[in-house]
């Protein structure tokens, strides 16, 4: 109603209203180096354009004679009552998306303002508990990237519990970073460059264990960084994964109903289905055509998904296909880049009223009538 009656006072929205449009607009305002990074993905980006166009392969149907006039959109997450079944994914060096540098702040702010829990990331370019003061009543998760040195991942969990994170979410499928040609040809590693390593920097036992890195060769360092963070993680790190933490463990990456069923039976609370945006690897199959199996393997735990989400339609499709609750990547970083924590705000709650004027129109007065049975497959 606002955005609609604020247009008929003449008041148009200061930014894009189409997920396209919120694409090209931040675009046009980042430098190269940055586009490359959040814009591009694995090779041709073939993978990437199929987790978007997926959704388009399938078809809500409509119910009538409900008319529900109010929906309700809260969902049960780990215990906890959520007012909507979206999360912000975790972005790494949001600071580079803000125009003060404190780009992980303005996400965490805009957690507050919309009640969009928040997945830090372990590359937040503040740490990470200045990010989790700042996210108010929303409840925010923390993403282990899990560094090579045992005692340091166990230190970061540990801070990530002191500081109120609510679960952990460990990314298995980053322990190498995949074939980017974008940041190839930009010359680009964002990622590891020292200004979004504060979380290990700032931390006790890694500074008291690891040498610093050396200062006057990038490429000499970018090695040393790489060598200390990306682990290379098999099943046999489970048990321990696990006996770190009493929170929510959610294993992110998952797209093989085995992989589900190997997490389950050993012990996570949590499976987060998503192939990374399609920045690790490209020829993969959309996140979205993996999720039904995911879901039955997972067998009742909750299931987090992401992955090529552009629209409200789009999250509605991924609950239908059994997602506990549905992650904004990209689009959220485009809002970030374009005005902030208010741009993170209006993309979040444009997704949200878009998603919940559909259920209106379709029919559907709580999620839990957005079943398998409310969609069509169209080919
Ligand atoms: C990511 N993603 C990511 N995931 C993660 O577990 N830790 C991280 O630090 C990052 N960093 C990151 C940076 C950027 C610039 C992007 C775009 C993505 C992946 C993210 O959590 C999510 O899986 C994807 O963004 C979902 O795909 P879409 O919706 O962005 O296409």
């Amino acid at each position: 109603d606002e955005i609609y009656l604020d247009g008929l006072r003449g008041v148009l929205p200061s930014l894009p209203m189409t997920s396209d449009d919120l694409r090209l607009s931040a675009e046009a305002a980042m430098p190269t180096a940055v586009r490359s990074y959040v814009v591009g993905g694995a090779g041709n980006e073939y993978t990437q354009r199929a987790n978007v166009s997926a959704f388009e392969q399938w078809g809500l149907v409509p119910r009538m004679m409900v008319s529900p006039t109010r929906r309700d959109l809260s969902v049960d997450l780990f215990g906890m009552r959520l007012p909507t079944p979206v999360f912000m994914a975790p972005v790494g060096v949001l600071g580079l998306c803000a125009q003060d540098g404190h780009g992980d702040l303005a996400a965490a702010r805009a957690a507050a303002r919309t009640g969009v829990p928040m997945i830090a990331s372990t590359l937040t370019v503040d740490p990470m508990e200045q990010v989790a003061a700042e996210f108010g009543d929303t409840p925010g998760f923390f993403q282990l990237y899990t560094p090579t040195d045992r005692e340091v991942a166990e230190s970061l969990v540990h801070r990530a519990e002191a500081a109120g994170f609510k679960g952990i979410v460990v990314t298995l499928d980053t322990w190498i970073t995949g074939w980017r040609p974008r940041d190839l040809t930009a010359g680009n590693f964002p990622q590891l460059r020292g200004h979004c390593l504060t979380n290990y920097t700032s931390d006790p036992v890694f500074r008291s264990r690891l040498a610093k890195a050396p200062e006057d060769d990038p490429a000499a360092a970018v090695m040393h960084w790489a060598k200390i963070f990306g682990n290379p993680l098999t099943w046999d790190d489970l048990p321990w994964l696990r006996s770190i933490t009493n929170l929510p463990l959610i294993f992110k990456g998952i797209c093989h109903p085995d992989d589900a069923r190997r997490a389950k039976d050993g012990g996570v609370d949590g499976i987060y289905c998503s192939n990374h945006g399609g920045r690790q690897a490209n020829g993969g199959l959309p996140a979205l055509d993996a999720l039904p199996e995911v879901v039955e393997a997972a067998d009742g735990l909750p299931v987090l998904f992401d992955s090529g989400v552009r629209t409200g339609p789009d999250i509605i499709k991924a609950l239908a296909l059994g997602a506990t609750a549905v992650g904004i990547g990209r689009p959220y970083v485009y809002g970030l880049t374009l005005a902030g924590t208010d741009g993170v705000v209006h993309v979040l709650r444009s997704l949200l009223a878009e998603a919940d004027l559909l259920m209106a129109v379709d029919g559907y007065p709580t999620l839990a009538d957005v079943t398998p049975d409310a969609l069509r497959r169209l080919t």
